[in-house]
């Protein structure tokens, strides 16, 4: 579509105001702004969909979404994985209709056209009776194929087969995640199949939370620093969890968002020594990063640079979003015997519809990390994460009010107003690209996250 107008004449350029930083409260909820979003941002941007450990071996298979569309996730021969379009090119019908599974060929159920895993058509079963000749060529009946990539092991896809590199896509984000998820030999590998819930709530309201919203932390999650081991942990009187909230953020002009989180009360607590007078070794040492052990700290020198690492055990990213629908967390969890447990997570919220998302959530774990460790991040994360997790279901109670509220009569009238946007810069000496803005949490991340959404609604047109 080249519309660039709504039908009761809103302009999609007037949806955010630039210059007063306010959001159309509609475009949480309306359905033509949903359409276009589909084409104009899912049918553009690189995908999260899933981990190549969920699908090990040959013909293995997963079954997910990018965007409105259901695709096949499919380890071919020589270790491709390819993702092909789930639509069957006959008559339409959904080919696969499993979420996982094993198969060298998946065949229709209707009238059984077959197809290997890289979405080559393979035949019909009365070709000869039935087609005479009259068949199209086999690459013109094959499933339509998305682009693929493997960053650290995570299956990205788009659509856009002309538009940017993964690496162009990432852009200054890109040093960061490799933190993330470059820093291992073996790199990581999912903890079990995901977690996947509906929550009736527009994708958006997810999405521009995960650009590194720290805020809501003090208010929403403000039972983590009455009960339990955040309590514990903290100084005396416990509840304080603003000192979380000071750190590093980094905002891109790709939506992508990070918020590095200052370790040092941590390691003070750990060792009872002024964080600034420690080695990086010796800091590594007090606090590996989540699921790393000691014996696997000579693997994140040998994949990181000397900067990177700086990074990683003064001021780590821990939570931030990968544009448009991604969160991850590399976060660190007080325990009740004064350790800390770090935990890896990555959630993905699937459109299906303006005013539903599927909560994707994968737990992760480097593959050397050792199986005790694994079982208890495992644990731990189900406990505060995702379908079951107390955190997150404080996260996703709210996200279904927003959307209501966009779509009443006044509500869809009002605006999302983005008051904490101020630059205060990079910490001296801070080694990182990006826009930097070091402090207390604010709302660059997500304004930026909004301005690149507004971006490809209009370029895309
Ligand atoms: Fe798939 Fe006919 S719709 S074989
Ligand atoms: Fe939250």
């Amino acid at each position: 579509s080249t519309r660039n107008v709504l039908s009761d004449g809103t302009k999609i350029e007037d949806l955010i105001k630039v210059d007063t930083r306010e959001v159309q409260m509609r475009a949480l909820s309306d359905h033509e702004i949903y359409d276009l979003e589909m084409q104009r941002v899912f049918g553009h941007s690189w995908l999260l969909l899933g981990h190549e450990t969920e699908i090990p071996a040959e013909n293995d298979f997963i079954v997910r979404d990018m965007g409105s569309d259901s695709v096949i996730v499919a380890r071919g021969k020589n270790d491709q994985i390819s993702v092909s379009l789930n639509v069957c090119p006959h008559r339409g019908m959904k080919i696969s209709t499993v979420d996982a599974g094993n198969t060298p060929i998946h065949k229709c159920i209707y009238h059984g056209w077959a197809f290997r895993p890289n979405g080559d058509f393979l035949a019909s079963p009365v070709e000869k009776e039935c087609m005479h000749g009259t068949m199209m060529s086999k690459a013109e009946l094959s499933l339509e194929q998305a682009r693929v990539t493997l960053y650290g092991g995570l299956i990205f896809a788009t659509w856009d087969h002309e538009g940017e590199s993964f690496e162009d896509f990432l852009g200054d984000a890109k040093w960061y995640f490799d933190i993330l998820f470059q820093r291992s030999d073996k790199g990581l590998e999912v903890l079990g199949p995901p977690q996947r819930f509906v929550v009736r709530a527009n994708w958006k309201t997810a999405g521009e939370q995960s650009a590194a919203d720290g805020f809501h932390t003090l208010t929403l999650h403000r039972w983590l620093g009455e009960v339990g081991n955040y309590a514990k942990s903290g100084q005396e009187g416990g509840a304080d969890l603003s000192p979380e909230m000071i750190g590093v953020e980094v905002s891109s002009p790709h939506g992508h968002a990070l918020r590095c989180i200052d370790l040092g009360r941590k390691i003070r607590k750990l060792t009872g020594l002024d964080p600034d007078v420690l080695s990086v070794d010796q800091k590594l040492d007090a606090l590996p990063p989540p699921g790393v052990t000691r014996e696997m700290v000579p693997q994140l020198k040998r994949k990181l640079s000397e900067d990177q690492l700086k990074v990683l055990v003064s001021m780590p990213p821990q939570v931030g979003g990968i544009f448009p629908n991604v969160l991850f967390a590399f976060v660190y969890i007080p325990q009740s015997d004064g350790t800390v447990l770090g935990l890896t997570l990555l959630h993905a919220y699937v459109p299906k519809g303006p005013d539903q998302l599927e909560f994707v959530n994968w737990v992760l774990a480097e593959k050397d990390t050792p199986q005790e460790l694994k079982e208890k991040m495992l644990r731990q994360s189900i406990q505060l994460f995702g379908t079951s997790g107390m955190v997150e279901q404080d996260d996703s109670d709210t996200w279904p009010h927003m959307t209501t509220a966009a779509k009443g009569a006044r509500g869809r009238k009002s605006t999302l107003k983005y008051q904490a946007v101020y630059a205060t810069g990079a910490p001296e000496g801070w080694p990182g690209p990006g826009i930097v803005n070091e402090g207390f949490t604010k709302d660059d991340t997500q304004w930026h996250w909004w301005l690149h959404w507004h971006e490809l609604m209009l370029a895309n047109a």
